[in-house]
């Protein structure tokens, strides 16, 4: 079968992540956490002291750092300078910056001509999950779904993976983290006119992987 490009969107809680990683691994083929690449440069521009609320700060050194993504969906890593960042991405000041750090176009040009680098080099295809590869990192993707949930249902799942009590203050970052992804004004989060929604609020993981997975075979 010919390489398949499958592109995923969604905002946080969806379950991106596990769906893209699980239909990378049942289909053999190579997965990217853009999301990570963006945790990974907003990790250095943070222990760099750079003011992330000062984008001309930001732009002016958007090129310094040296970001590789792993794609095997059964253990993506992450390094920036050869140093592994896996864990210090998800730290909750990592995640409480990523919006404002991603919304330097120049962190985007830069995040996204890797990413097309990466696409174009997984010769068996590849899952790429994240906000804006259908509308613009990958906007000749074979297959585009967008994932949707109820606010109630992403925050949830969220505090659960952050075996986190406190879902309240988890939705308000959520939808905070949201609304900067999808108002900014280099390619926002947003749906393709093109793209497949999958409403996942009342659906299990492994019923959401059988959707995809299903959309894919078709397009194969
Ligand atoms: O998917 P994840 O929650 O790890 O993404 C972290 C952040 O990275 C998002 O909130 C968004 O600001 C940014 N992002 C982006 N474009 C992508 C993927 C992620 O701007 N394609």
């Amino acid at each position: 079968a010919p390489a398949v490009i499958v592109a995923i969107d969604g905002p946080s809680g969806t379950g991106k992540s596990s769906t893209s990683k699980a239909v990378a691994a049942q289909l053999g083929l190579s997965y990217l956490d853009t999301g990570a690449q963006y945790r990974a440069i907003t990790w250095w521009m943070v222990t760099n002291g750079i003011d992330v609320d000062d984008p001309s700060e930001i732009a002016a050194v958007a090129g310094k750092p040296d970001i590789v993504s792993g794609t095997d969906p059964a253990g993506p890593t992450i390094t920036v300078d050869g140093v592994d960042v896996a864990g210090p991405i998800r730290t909750q000041e990592v995640t409480a910056k990523v919006s404002a750090v991603s919304a330097v176009p120049e962190v985007r040009a830069r995040i996204t001509e890797l990413q097309r680098s990466i696409a174009a080099a997984a010769e068996k295809g590849i899952v790429v999950e994240g906000r804006d590869i259908g509308t613009t990192v990958l906007p000749d993707a074979d297959l585009k779904i967008f994932l949707t949930a109820s606010p109630e249902a992403r925050a949830a799942r969220r505090s659960g993976e952050l075996k986190n009590a406190d879902v309240h203050a988890t939705r308000e970052a959520l939808i905070k983290r949201d609304a900067a992804d999808s108002n900014r004004k280099t390619s926002p989060l947003a749906k393709a006119d093109d793209a497949v929604e999958v409403d996942t609020t009342d659906l299990t993981l492994p019923q959401v992987i059988e959707c995809v997975v299903t959309l894919v075979e078709e397009k194969r």
